[in-house]
């Protein structure tokens, strides 16, 4: 029995990718030339190298700078179509994805050239490889909330091809109550909502993105452990986490990936499923996550399957496509 094979082959499903963090040097420099801008390295090798970071805010740093390539709807095409590529590499056959339009919107570019470049690779993943794909349209939570407020309601003509709203970026300062008003907004639209909390933020942030946003998924959550109350809450309400380990590793949120919660957080019930988030900064797919956790933790199959499965379980699938997916 391969273990590593076995992993690849079964059905999975993503729900933590953001688009913007899925752009490859390779891509990025091609996007560069294309679109005649100068990036401060000299080489895909130079900018991997600088790939290191201390926390959360020098990755963003670096992720922002990096999101500048992305000019046209082609460009937001080829971003989304290089990782739905992957996706059928790895048999990931569906996947909810996030993508930060006041990244772009605050440099001029339309809503509907970042929209309409998705929608289109969407399209076209799910002839060319039946993949399926939801968008999750997320607020920069440095920004203000009247900036997100703004981005929802040029956002208005497109909601049929958005499924929720999350909230992303520096979680230090910008606390998830920030947001209520958005968040309301968002309900009263008919959308889904998710929330990074309690990634670099304290547990606090992850009671208050339940409470006070209503969401539905807490997108990292690993700092829940912090309350053993809330711990309690999360694991009977099922409510699922979408953990990230890769990034965790990356951005110091843990030193090494063995001394990773994970073990702790599936002991102690809770709705976990694993994610890439920003697969081309921090060394992997969702594929590359599940293998390398699998080894660390030594994983048995039933346990990889049960993760995979909590995924389907918390996706915004239809129930058709859940139990296909099942
Ligand atoms: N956390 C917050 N914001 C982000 C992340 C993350 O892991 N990735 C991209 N934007
Ligand atoms: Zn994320």
């Amino acid at each position: 029995f391969n273990q590593q094979d076995f992993i690849k082959k079964i059905a999975k499903v993503e729900l933590h990718l953001h688009i913007e963090g899925s752009l490859e040097p390779e891509l990025m420099f091609k996007l560069a030339k294309r679109n005649d801008i100068t990036l401060p390295y000299a080489s895909v090798e130079d900018l991997r190298k600088a790939y290191q970071f201390n926390n959360l805010q020098e990755f963003l740093d670096l992720y922002y700078q990096g999101a500048e390539v992305l000019q046209t709807e082609q460009d937001f095409f080829d971003l989304a179509w290089a990782y739905f590529e992957t996706c059928h590499r790895d048999n990931v056959l569906h996947t909810e994805i996030f993508f930060d339009p006041q990244t772009h919107t605050e440099r001029g570019i339309a809503i509907y050239t970042v929209i309409n470049g998705l929608v289109r690779a969407k399209q076209q993943a799910f002839t060319q490889f039946g993949i399926t794909c939801e968008y999750i349209m997320c607020f920069l939570r440095h920004l203000s909330q009247d900036s997100a407020i703004e981005t929802l309601e040029a956002a208005k003509p497109y909601l049929k091809h958005i499924i929720g709203v999350g909230l992303d970026s520096s979680e230090q300062g910008h606390p998830p109550e920030k947001f209520q008003q958005v968040f309301a907004m968002a309900k009263q639209l008919g959308l889904q909502r998710v929330a990074h909390a309690g990634e670099e933020g304290p547990a606090a942030n992850v009671a208050n993105a339940w409470l006070l946003l209503d969401v539905s998924r807490i997108d990292h959550g690993v700092r829940c452990l912090e309350d053993e109350v809330l711990v309690k809450e999360l694991a009977a309400a099922q409510m699922p986490l979408t953990v990230c380990p890769f990034s965790n590793v990356k951005l110091k949120v843990v030193e090494h990936l063995s001394e990773h919660p994970l073990p702790k957080m599936l002991q102690k019930g809770l709705a976990v499923t694993i994610n890439s988030d920003d697969p081309a900064y921090f060394g992997g797919y969702l594929l590359d996550n599940l293998q390398a956790c699998s080894e660390t933790f030594a994983w048995s199959p039933l346990q990889i399957a049960q993760l995979c499965q909590n995924a389907v379980a918390a996706s915004y699938a239809s129930e058709q496509r859940k139990s296909e997916l099942s």
